[in-house]
């Protein structure tokens, strides 16, 4: 085991109250992945895993993690007692998630006891806080390596010196960010694509963790994403989904020009790209016009994540999303009347610091009036660093579980009865494969991002027509046509 004194002083640390800066630009960097000569084949006969929790930002960034690996010689195993080197991307935004990931930092130790290389590292938003930073040196000596958000380019020497020291090794940017271009990477699908347009967040809602451990908001350029697209549909792609923490807000930090997410949206949509999404929408930043360029073009899909968080405007205010519910409302008006057959979903958060029975029947009361396709529903979970720590809350545990079960019965409620509209018509479905649960029947995605289980003949990546004839809360089922 490694010899260590914990001086936090000589770690390369994470500071969340440097992360909460704003005042640099963010640089765009196209030449920042380097393998250093000695490090070339590093991982040639050796094996990996890289495990994901969290946000599809986390899923793109094991992509490039991937990616990174296997230049150095790694292949992928899919058991992960069997990998040389293991990466946990993990996730801040709540607690559970944390715990979730301390609990496989305990379970993997297991493997240095039969394998004396293996490497442990721990990557993501985790990473970026110091309280993690600080339990795993105190709690966790097993681990290798701990790496942040903005520096995954850096991954290949973080692993050369993992090998070669006994300490762990900390290396955390408590920058506001840049743009990192030209990382390899391995997607995970070959139908189904993301592609990041922008990099964090500046909204700094009162509850979340997330501008803290990703940084000020960063747009990619325009010229860069087209390219990623264009590449992408070359590959043979038919879905591509537009990735940020706000898309909405894509573009606010350009000094030389006025190039929205709706110009951005438009511009890829005329690729000719067959199916284009976008997520998530911070409906404080929300404009029709984005409806507007959906509705001129086909290929950008009918369904939306547009996430209120709450209906009740004094703890939206309270979270800093200063959001009057009629103005929601007349937005999602707006996408009904001109958008056919659009599913909308949501995110909300119960139990917010002291928030009253009344404030909570409001979000049910919303819910009820815009009858959402789906929405994940959350209790609301204290982070450390961010400003509603410190607010009152005394509202009992059992009241905030109870609040979100009568949330969810209402989730269940409209995810079937939205779904059961949907029997008799025929839907357009872009092919996986066979269904994980049952070989006989194939899936797929509807246009509304519905999942589709079908009777038929159609290969994987193929867009085909299906009958739905039933409806459940989770799927719509039928026949290929
Ligand atoms: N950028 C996205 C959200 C990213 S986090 C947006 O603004 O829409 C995903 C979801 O996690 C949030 O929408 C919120 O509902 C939930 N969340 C974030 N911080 C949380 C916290 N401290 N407790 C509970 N839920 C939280
Ligand atoms: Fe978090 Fe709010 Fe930013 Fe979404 S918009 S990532 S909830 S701070
Ligand atoms: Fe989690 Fe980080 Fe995404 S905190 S939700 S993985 S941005």
């Amino acid at each position: 085991m490694k010899n260590r004194i914990i001086d936090f002083k000589k770690y390369f640390m994470p500071d969340l109250k440097k992360a909460r800066k704003r005042i640099e630009d963010a640089k765009i960097i196209d030449n920042s992945f380097e393998i250093p000569l000695n490090i070339v084949n590093i991982g040639n006969n050796k094996k990996y895993h890289i495990r994901t929790y969290g946000c599809q930002s986390n899923l793109r960034d094991t992509e490039t993690m991937k990616g990174i690996c296997e230049v150095l010689g790694y292949t992928w195993v899919e058991d992960i007692y069997q990998a040389d080197l293991v990466i946990l991307n993990t996730c801040a935004v709540r607690e559970n998630a944390e715990e979730k990931v301390f609990g496989e930092i305990g379970m993997l130790k297991k493997i240095k006891y039969t394998n004396p290389n293996f490497i442990f590292g721990i990557a993501g938003c985790m990473a970026q806080e110091e309280v993690v930073v600080k339990r795993i040196l105190t709690h966790h000596e097993h681990i290798d390596f701990i790496l942040g958000t903005h520096n995954i380019f850096r991954l290949p020497q973080i692993i050369e010196q993992a090998i070669l020291s006994k300490e762990t090794i900390v290396e955390i940017w408590n920058k506001e960010g840049d743009v990192i271009e030209n990382l390899p990477s391995i997607r995970d699908s070959k139908i189904k694509a993301w592609v990041n347009i922008m990099y964090g967040c500046d909204k700094f809602c009162t509850y979340c963790i997330v501008p803290y451990t990703r940084g000020k908001v960063r747009s990619r350029l325009q010229k860069d994403i087209i390219e990623e697209v264009k590449e992408l549909i070359k590959l043979g792609y038919k879905d591509i989904t537009l990735l940020g923490q706000n898309v909405n807000s894509y573009g606010c930090d350009f000094k030389k020009q006025d190039y929205k997410f709706w110009d951005l949206l438009e511009d890829i949509a005329k690729t000719g790209v067959q199916r284009l999404r976008f997520t998530t929408s911070n409906p404080f930043d929300w404009d029709n016009k984005i409806i507007d360029v959906m509705a001129r073009n086909k290929n950008i899909m009918p369904f939306i994540h547009l996430p209120i968080q709450s209906g009740d405007e004094t703890i939206l205010l309270r979270m800093n999303r200063k959001m009057k519910v009629q103005t929601y409302l007349d937005y999602i008006k707006y996408i009904r009347d001109n958008i056919p057959q659009v599913a909308i979903s949501t995110d909300l958060i119960v139990g917010f610091p002291n928030e009253t029975d009344e404030q909570f029947e409001n979000t049910l009361k919303l819910y009820e009036q815009v009858q959402y396709d789906n929405a994940y529903t959350f209790i609301y979970s204290k982070r450390d660093g961010t400003p509603a720590v410190n607010f009152e809350d005394e509202i009992s545990t059992e009241t905030k579980k109870e609040r979100l079960s009568r949330l969810n019965e209402l989730v269940k409620k409209y995810a079937k009865l939205n779904n059961e509209k949907y029997v008799g018509l025929e839907l357009e479905v872009l092919v996986e494969g066979p269904s994980k649960t049952n070989e006989e029947v194939l899936t797929g995605y509807s246009p509304q991002q519905k999942v589709v289980n079908f009777t038929g003949t159609a290969k994987p990546g193929e867009i085909i027509k299906v009958k739905i004839e039933s409806a459940s809360r989770f799927s719509l089922n039928g026949k290929q046509i």
